[in-house]
């Protein structure tokens, strides 16, 4: 089988790191066309910086990098500095990367990138706020049918939210955008909190990345560290869950995870839940379903596979 073709739409992001590095240590199954940066966790200079430093930790500074939209749709930017530090890869010591950005805005590489490929060729892996995918879909509106499939991190249902009792981080921050997405008809798969949230970065497992004793084994061990504190401290739980890699590992294997086809709907609207993800899990209504949205992981799966590709790089 020939490997899937990518776009990787990030906001890095300590796991949207660790997601990219796993993709970029998997040629066999991805292949990563371009990476296309939002802002999110942090605002976008940072994000698309960051996005280039990974790139240079895996020493692939062919894979093309641009930077997209530096807003949401509608609202002012959320960002997520108390879990991610100030420059939103806090952690390792890495160095400021010598790639350039790459030329053009990322919605149109986006654009671009459908249009010259066969339809139901090229997969979108949103990490982040919907703003680019949304914005690409408005301006292009032939592309959408064009997609194969969005595996995108995002949302929750038994987990309900992480940056307010009612709504995950990514689809908070853009709630428009994150339905323009959802009504799209595009076949869409859900790596929620209900997932993300049983693939913990225990102490073992980040001694694990650790003991690989290369660069990318142990800027990744610092990440996670630097990551657990905060989920420590809300969750007290026992290691900080890596939401974004979950996309990508279920590119190479999506048997270690299980969900349900369900209808799922996103909270624009009410100021109290707004940017909720209204699945309907329990299969109460008769809207149609219009996600595969996740609910289990087989963790330790996952940080096997995740350790064996990361000692590639
Ligand atoms: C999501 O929000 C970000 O903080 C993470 O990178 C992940 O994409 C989890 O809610
Ligand atoms: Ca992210």
């Amino acid at each position: 089988m020939s490997a899937r073709k990518i776009i990787i739409d990030t906001d890095p992001g300590q796991d949207d790191a660790v997601a990219i590095l796993l993709a970029l240590a998997s040629p066999e199954e991805i292949e990563v066309l371009g990476i296309t940066a939002v802002a999110g966790n942090v605002p976008l200079a940072l994000t698309a910086k960051n996005a280039r430093i990974v790139c240079e930790l895996a020493g692939r500074t062919d894979v093309p990098v641009y930077a997209g939209c530096d807003a949401p749709l509608k609202r002012k930017l959320v960002t997520a500095e108390h879990v991610h530090g100030k420059t939103g890869l806090d952690g390792p010591d890495l160095p400021d990367p010598s790639m350039p950005l790459a030329t053009g805005h990322a919605v149109d590489f986006i654009i671009d990138t459908l249009r010259a490929h066969d339809p139901g060729t090229v997969t979108l892996c949103p990490l982040g706020p919907l703003t680019n995918i949304a914005t690409a879909f408005q301006k292009a509106p032939d592309i959408v049918e064009k997609v194969r499939e969005i595996v995108l991190m995002g949302g929750a249902y038994f987990q309900v939210g992480n940056i307010t009792p009612a709504a995950e981080f990514n689809i908070y921050v853009d709630p428009e955008a994150a339905e323009i997405v959802f009504k799209s008809g595009v076949s869409i798969v859900v790596m929620p909190l209900d997932v993300t949230h049983k693939a913990l970065v225990t102490k073992p497992r980040n001694d694990a990345f650790r003991a690989l004793g290369t660069r990318v084994g142990i800027a990744v061990a610092e990440m996670t560290d630097f990551f657990e504190r905060f989920d420590r401290e809300k969750y007290g739980s026992e290691g900080a869950p890596l939401h974004d890699p979950c996309v990508t590992a279920y590119l190479i294997r999506p048997e270690l995870f299980s969900g349900r086809h369900i209808n799922v709907e996103i909270e624009t609207l009410s100021e109290l839940t707004l940017g909720m993800t209204v699945a309907d899990w329990w299969r109460v209504t008769d809207r149609a379903p219009n996600a595969l949205f996740m609910g289990d992981v087989d963790a330790d799966g996952f940080f096997a596979l995740l350790t064996e590709r990361l000692a590639r790089l």
